[in-house]
């Protein structure tokens, strides 16, 4: 398959996940584009077979670009094979309110971009404490305690499940 991957990342763990999806799936034979969301808004979504939108949430929310990249390709992508690959820390737990807040986070996105994904995939990001400034790795100790979660700032924590990734990926493509 032809196969177009944009994403948006704001500390790099989506950028990671979106070249490893892009590895993998060449792998496997498809042919892959991979674009940072900015780059992607000229691309031809008519040329792909299937097109994944990746992207991670700050506060509650999607990159701008992103946003704005589904917007404009609302309906290329109503008549493409599509995804949307959500990155989060709520992703890699288990607490049903964090599971509610990632759907409403979706569901917004859907409303703002008039793009409903058929599929949405989950996955767990990373503190990258390398990335932050005094104030972001400030906020994210604090919500790592809030999680009970150790982290030593300076150090960066990846909660990724790099397999689960590969299965996700290889149900989407096999679907109808
Ligand atoms: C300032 C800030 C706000 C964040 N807000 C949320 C949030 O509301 N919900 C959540 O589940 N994760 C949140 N995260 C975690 C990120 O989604 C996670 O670190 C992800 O791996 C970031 O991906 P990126 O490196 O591609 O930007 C936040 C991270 C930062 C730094």
């Amino acid at each position: 398959m032809n196969i177009l991957i944009a994403y948006a990342s704001t500390e790099g763990q989506t950028r990671k996940i979106a070249r490893y999806a892009a590895d993998y799936l060449n792998g496997q034979g498809h042919t892959v584009e991979i674009a940072g969301a900015e780059d992607a808004k000229d691309a031809e979504l008519a040329r792909f077979d299937a097109v994944l939108l990746a992207g991670s949430v700050h506060a509650g929310k999607y990159q701008k670009p992103l946003v704005a990249l589904a917007k404009s390709k609302a309906h290329a992508l109503d008549h493409v094979r599509s995804a949307f690959l959500s990155v989060s820390l709520a992703a890699a737990g288990d607490d049903p309110a964090d599971w509610e807040g990632l759907s409403a986070c979706v569901n917004r996105f859907a409303e703002k971009t008039g793009w409903t994904p058929p599929t949405v995939m989950h996955v767990a990001g990373a503190f990258r404490f390398t990335e932050y400034d005094f104030f972001k790795s400030w906020a994210m100790r604090w919500i790592a305690a809030e999680k009970d979660q150790e982290v030593n700032p300076g150090e960066n924590k990846e909660y990724t499940d790099w397999a689960a990734l590969k299965k996700t990926l290889d149900g989407w493509l096999a679907g109808g």
